[in-house]
């Protein structure tokens, strides 16, 4: 092998050297730029070379110098460049952004409505979702097999020998409340009941519920009237009213459905109020004495009303959103339009 040979082979293998941390560069520069170093050894074995070949080989020499000096510059650089210990970390650096989770607006509408009532005393009361007949119909004087129990279309389900159902509204709730206490009673119950209709826009297997109990001594309808009027105002705004119209449920009497004024389009009609101004918003009524005494409460001494509304339907009015299944879909796109009401 020549000189020149020798020279080219040795270049191969420093050009493939590869650092990976500082301790290997400074490896890198002992080995062949060092005092001791490859390069050293060979300008020494430069006096040995005849005296014909010196100047070529002593140009090759140079050259090779020349080159691994500047490799050595280069990996310095790319080591300083990356990020691999403390001294090159950017304190400064913005973080990741995280995204923000959203409350559902189902929840958003219940705690306000929550919010809302108990300001004027009312407590909030839970119970089984699961219920005997007794609660969800008897007790709410549903005779048996009185047509009333096919307004709410039933989901019924097998519990050991007996037969219970899903609640079809959160009533049983409130028959709990009032065996299990004495008048004044001021209690809403909030929950999720279950009605077995076909699932489309306007409606679905199941829903929310609010649903309000007073009891005490000379509660009448004026009371039932202002207590819808100042929620209908808290919740809609300063501008809403309310309206009655003659009702029918088996548990109250007289009943009455309740709307307030369209706070889409003022009243003046538009296509959610179907031009008529007003939107229904819950069912309402006395206290049959019927429904007192069953649960253990005197119907002379005291009277009471109660009232039931859909969260959803509310929520439909707040927000906006024509079609219920949106509301358990879990659909991204749809929650995440709600973040900003946190
Ligand atoms: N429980 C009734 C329903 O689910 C609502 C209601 C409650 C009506 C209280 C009147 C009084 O439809």
């Amino acid at each position: 092998m020549n000189m020149r040979e020798k020279l080219d082979k040795i270049w191969d293998d420093i050009s493939s050297y590869i650092v990976a941390n500082p301790q290997e560069l400074e490896a890198f520069r002992i080995k062949y730029l060092g005092s001791k170093g490859l390069l050293k050894e060979l300008f020494t074995e430069l006096k040995s070379v005849p005296n014909e070949q010196k100047r070529d080989v002593g140009q090759l020499l140079n050259n090779l110098r020349i080159k691994t000096e500047g490799l050595f510059h280069e990996l310095k650089e790319k080591l300083s460049s990356t990020v691999t210990d403390e001294g090159t970390v950017d304190y400064y650096r913005p973080g990741n952004e995280e995204p923000i989770g959203a409350r559902h607006p189902l929840s958003m509408v219940r705690s306000e409505i929550i919010e809302i009532f108990s300001r004027i005393g009312y407590t909030v009361s839970e119970g089984p979702e699961i219920e005997d007949d007794w609660h969800n119909f008897s007790a709410l004087n549903f005779p048996p097999e009185h047509p009333a129990r096919d307004m709410q279309d039933t989901f019924f389900v097998e519990k050991g020998e007996k037969e219970m159902a899903l609640r079809t509204h959160t009533s049983s709730v409130q028959v709990r409340v009032m065996e299990n206490s004495q008048p004044p009673i001021r209690t809403i119950s909030p929950g999720r009941v279950y009605r077995n209709e076909a699932i489309s826009a306007r409606a679905h297997c199941f829903f929310h519920q609010v649903e309000g109990l007073y009891i005490d001594k000379n509660v009448s309808f004026a009371d039932l009237k202002q207590t819808l009027l100042y929620f209908a105002k808290e919740l809609f705004g300063e501008k809403a009213t309310i309206r009655m119209r003659p009702s029918y449920f088996p548990f109250t009497e007289p009943s009455a459905e309740v709307d307030v004024s369209c706070t889409i389009c003022n009243s003046k009609g538009c296509n959610v109020c179907k031009h008529t101004g007003w939107l229904e918003i819950l069912g309402c009524g006395m206290v049959d004495p019927n429904v007192l005494e069953a649960s253990g409460i005197d119907s002379k001494t005291y009277s009471g009303f109660a009232f039931g509304m859909g969260i959803e339907r509310i929520a439909q009015l707040k927000y906006k959103v024509n079609d219920l299944r949106l509301y358990s879909e879990n659909d991204v796109r749809f929650l995440n339009q709600f973040t900003s009401e946190i």
